[in-house]
């Protein structure tokens, strides 16, 4: 388990997750999933991918890790996903990265916790297989727009989304705005696989 190093390495590779449990072929991850409601729905409909959740809240860890019947191709880590992505994942090993309603605390006096920042853009960039995505959903207009360009800047290229705003796979925060009516804005960035 390369997890609890504190060295920078760069090689929990593709293989890594693969082997956690039987017939599994990609691997995606959400960083910040809070209630997991949007891993633990996908990992369900698609019995071949690994979700994998980073919460850096070991209480709400603990508390999902508790309930009964969790999927068996459903993780969930604590730790802090930035330094995760940034520090310990290898090149090309991740289908998608799921980043939904993340920073909380997106005003300016909070710069230095943001999730997405030029360093993290381009380690989503290089992590990401060739055709893998980055999908994001926030209501803050200000903050799209600052993740959008620095997602754009590392290389990724932006694609329409098609969500279904009726999907049952997705978290806390979506299924709050649906019920109020109100909006957000959602995107996907795609590596485009040079060689397609
Ligand atoms: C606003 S909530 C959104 C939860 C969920 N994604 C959803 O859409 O319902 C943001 C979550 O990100 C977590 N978080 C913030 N920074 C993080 C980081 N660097 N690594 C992992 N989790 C983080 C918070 O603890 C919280 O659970």
């Amino acid at each position: 388990m390369h997890l609890g190093l504190l060295a920078s390495t760069h090689d929990v590779g593709r293989d890594y997750w693969l082997r956690l449990a039987a017939g599994l072929d990609r691997v995606e991850l959400e960083i910040g999933p809070g209630d997991c409601g949007f891993l633990t729905s996908a990992a369900v409909r698609r019995p071949d991918t690994l979700y994998v959740g980073i919460e850096i809240r070991p209480s709400s860890v603990a508390r999902i890790l508790e309930r009964p019947g969790l999927p068996d191709n459903f993780r969930l880590l604590a730790g802090d996903g930035r330094w995760i992505v940034l520090n310990l994942l290898a090149p090309d090993s991740i289908d998608a990265y799921h980043l939904y309603f993340p920073d909380p605390w997106w005003k300016k006096r909070h710069h230095k916790r943001r999730l997405v920042t030029d360093e993290f853009a381009a380690a989503a960039w290089r992590t990401l297989r060739p055709g893998g995505c980055v999908q994001v959903a926030t209501d803050v207009e200000a903050l799209f727009d600052e993740i959008a360009q620095a997602l754009q800047r590392a290389g990724l290229v932006r694609e329409p989304w098609l969500r279904d705003t009726q999907d049952p796979a997705c978290g806390s925060y979506e299924r709050k705005y649906r019920r109020q009516g109100r909006t957000f804005t959602h995107a996907l960035f795609r590596k485009v696989d040079s060689g397609s």
